[in-house]
């Protein structure tokens, strides 16, 4: 099923944290975009899926992504009893989490546990075998250390307050039919939880891609301004730029080349400083109408991580019906796996380098 671990090659595993709702499937579809190969499952049925729910696990011949709601600890009955939300980590077994991460990262097999969203059962536990990239996502990847440590990457989604309940209006009162009040409840409901367990992770990760309103105008609820925060000094990661690095720029690109309805378009980058950190930062605001046109914007970018130039545009292209497509969530969404692309070849070329010198080595020997 899976592409075999080469040997001498460890996993490199990726944490990616955000609240639910906040674009992590869609980010995973881009990411598996950009690796290629055959997305083989779901393993079993999964979300919506014909024979109902079997897993949340994805997986593709060189990814596997598994989802953190498989840790935890009690079932929906069970956090009825204790009174405790799902975003409390008293209600997932980092215990496990930790031992599962760490046998994976030495190309070990686990058998892990699944979280079924339909019944808010735990159901017969899966086999995971390790490929090349393992993305561990959902809403504590880096809340414990020793977890944390054994990460190469780590990226969180940063959605604002109104932004978020914009999407969730969308999905939740528009698609499945709720009430505004009901939706107002359960965000309210959930907010000190994840304001004490979710958005601290933030300060930890390598790469924040945060989604505000825009800044082009203030009457303006639904175009959205996207930074991308990266963090300085993170090994095998070099940020990217708008045209000079070291630069602060704001740019607003020509109309004849790049076409955007009101309120516009407008880029930033730059370095500045995130809770203590050194970071650069790439920031889109506004939308853009023609999906072919943002070759000129990638024109402008370096160390996008392609491997030609088009390659950026090329991939929103491939996935131009996913939400966020025409503005900067899709974009640096993009980068991100870009970036996460570019990691695993250079950490798959040392250990192809340490093995070929140990290899010498033995045979001097
Ligand atoms: P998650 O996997 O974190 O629960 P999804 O990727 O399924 O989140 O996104 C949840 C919903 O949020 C989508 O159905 C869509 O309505 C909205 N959404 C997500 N990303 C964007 C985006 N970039 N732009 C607009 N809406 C979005
Ligand atoms: C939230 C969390 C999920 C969790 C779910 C459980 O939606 O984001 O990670 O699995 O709660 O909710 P439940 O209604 O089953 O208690």
């Amino acid at each position: 099923l899976n592409m075999a671990l080469p040997e001498g090659v460890t996993p490199i595993i990726i944490g990616v944290a955000a609240d639910s709702g906040c674009g992590k499937s869609t980010f995973m579809r881009r990411l598996t975009n950009i690796f290629g190969g055959d997305v083989v499952g779901p393993l079993g049925g999964g979300f919506g899926a014909p024979g109902g729910w079997e897993t949340n696990t994805l997986v593709s011949d060189l990814t596997t992504v598994i989802c953190l709601d498989d840790y935890h600890l009690n079932d929906r009955n069970g956090r009825k009893v204790t009174g405790l939300t799902a975003l409390n980590p008293l209600e997932n077994n980092f215990d496990l989490m930790y031992e599962q991460v760490k046998a994976l990262k030495e190309g070990k097999t686990v058998s892990k546990p699944i979280y079924n969203h339909v019944n808010g059962t735990l159901d017969t536990p899966e086999t995971i075998e390790p490929t090349p990239i393992i993305i561990f996502e959902g809403l504590h990847p880096m809340h414990d250390d020793r977890v944390r440590d054994l990460l190469d990457f780590t990226l969180y989604l940063d959605i604002s307050p109104d932004v978020k309940l914009n999407w969730k209006i969308q999905r939740d009162m528009e698609e499945r039919g709720h009430s505004l009040e009901s939706i107002m409840a359960s965000i309210e409901a959930r907010k000190p939880d994840f304001d004490a367990y979710i958005d601290p992770q933030k300060k930890l990760s390598d790469m924040i891609i945060e989604v505000l309103p825009t800044n082009l105008d203030k009457e303006d609820k639904k175009t959205l301004r996207v930074r991308c925060i990266q963090k300085e000094g993170v090994p095998d990661f070099a940020p990217c730029y708008l045209f000079d690095s070291g630069s602060t720029i704001e740019w607003t690109p020509s109309p004849e080349k790049l076409s955007s309805p009101a309120p516009g378009i407008k880029l930033k980058s730059g370095p500045e400083e995130y809770f203590g950190s050194k970071c650069q930062v790439v920031e889109m605001d506004g939308n853009f109408d023609n999906l072919q046109e943002l070759v000129y914007i990638e024109s402008a970018l370096s160390n996008t991580k392609t491997k030609f130039y088009g390659e950026l545009t090329q991939a929103m292209l491939a996935l131009a019906d996913a939400p966020g497509s025409n503005n900067g969530t899709g974009l640096m969404q993009t980068l991100a796996a870009f970036a996460i692309r570019d990691l695993y070849e250079k950490k798959s070329a040392q250990a192809a380098k340490a093995k070929k010198e140990s290899t010498t080595a033995a045979a001097a020997a």
